[in-house]
């Protein structure tokens, strides 16, 4: 019922709706619609109630929840179902438990906070309470096991979509998959799989959206480095809006990637990047190698072509933008 109310107040966003016209499209009583509001009133949200008018939803809390999300999600498989948690060390240790007691595809873990966020490489993910969206979704893909690292430059292309959809800010993907604007990173990606007997079994992917953290919210060391989606175009943004947009574009090119293979991922991935065609700098294993790549192959590896005019696929590691 909540889900409802909050599904019509996200539809028609700045409309006063009547307690009237809400008790009959939820089929209740105008008493039950206002025990809602009032729930809602008590986990933040601030409604404007006028005689005559209705209510108007005016403010949101700065938490998420869950029938909010679900109220503006409009998907068949990805995220229909959605844990939120306020603190835990990683969204993607959870993930793999989940699986372990039977979470479906698509399964959706949610934290405010990680106090142990993981980073691509080893790294750690600076993930602090209510300011972004830190994010672990399940996968189960009917796919070659080598064929798994494609699935992060298709989470790659459907957050970029998706941030551009909402926010007007030039965001592009920095090989493989981190989101940056202006050169700083934004959002990052982590891949997890499980695989038995070369057989793929599941997959977690993991999303990191540094969404309206402040300049004083990083730690020194990051502030050069990191971003947020807040400090680059103004706004703050609404998560839980996001969330669902990135769901759905995600599920869009799932579905797209099943029916049709990687190629047009790639095209799209390709269009969005920000690593092909300028002068790069990627580490091998013997050491940073200078060059350009024009493409990226059918396993998402970035096809470089050195300085000294040798060739290189590059399947991991790290690349320098200068
Ligand atoms: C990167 O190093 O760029 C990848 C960062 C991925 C961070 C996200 S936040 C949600 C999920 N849980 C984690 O512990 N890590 C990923």
């Amino acid at each position: 019922m909540t889900e409802q109310i909050l599904r019509m107040f996200a539809e028609r966003p700045q409309a006063y709706i009547s307690g009237e016209e809400l008790s009959r499209a939820l089929q209740c009583s105008r008493t039950a619609i206002w025990k809602h509001i009032r729930r809602l009133r008590l986990q933040g949200y601030e409604f404007e109630a006028t005689p005559r008018k209705g209510y108007r939803l005016v403010g949101k809390p700065n938490r998420l929840l869950v029938e909010s999300i679900l109220a503006s999600l409009n998907t068949r498989v990805i995220g229909r179902e959605i844990a939120l948690f306020e603190c835990l060390e990683s969204t993607q240790t959870k993930a793999h438990e989940r699986v372990a007691q039977g979470a479906p595809e698509g399964a959706v873990i949610l934290a405010e906070q990680q106090t142990a966020g993981r980073g691509r490489m080893g790294k750690t993910w600076y993930s602090p309470s209510g300011k972004g969206i830190w994010m672990s979704m399940i996968l189960k893909p009917q796919i070659p096991l080598p064929h798994a690292p494609q699935l992060t430059l298709l989470t790659a292309v459907s957050l970029c979509r998706a941030i551009k959809r909402m926010l007007n800010i030039d965001i592009g993907i920095k090989w493989p998959n981190d989101l940056l604007v202006g050169g700083k990173k934004v959002c990052g990606i982590l891949l997890e799989s499980s695989a038995e007997d070369e057989r793929l079994r599941y997959v977690v992917a993991g999303i990191g959206i540094s969404a309206n953290l402040r300049r004083e919210d990083y730690p020194e060391d990051l502030r050069d480095k990191a971003t947020s989606l807040f400090m680059e175009s103004g706004e703050i943004v609404d998560r839980e809006r996001l969330i669902a947009a990135f769901l759905e574009e995600f599920e869009k090119m799932y579905e797209l990637f099943q029916e049709q293979g990687f190629v047009p991922i790639r095209t799209l991935w390709e269009a969005l990047s920000v690593s092909l065609n300028r002068p790069i700098r990627v580490q091998t294993r013997e050491g940073w190698v200078e060059g350009r790549a024009d493409s990226i192959d059918d396993y998402g590896a970035l096809l470089v072509h050195t300085s000294d005019g040798g060739e290189l696929k590059l399947y991991a590691g790290e690349v320098e933008h200068f």
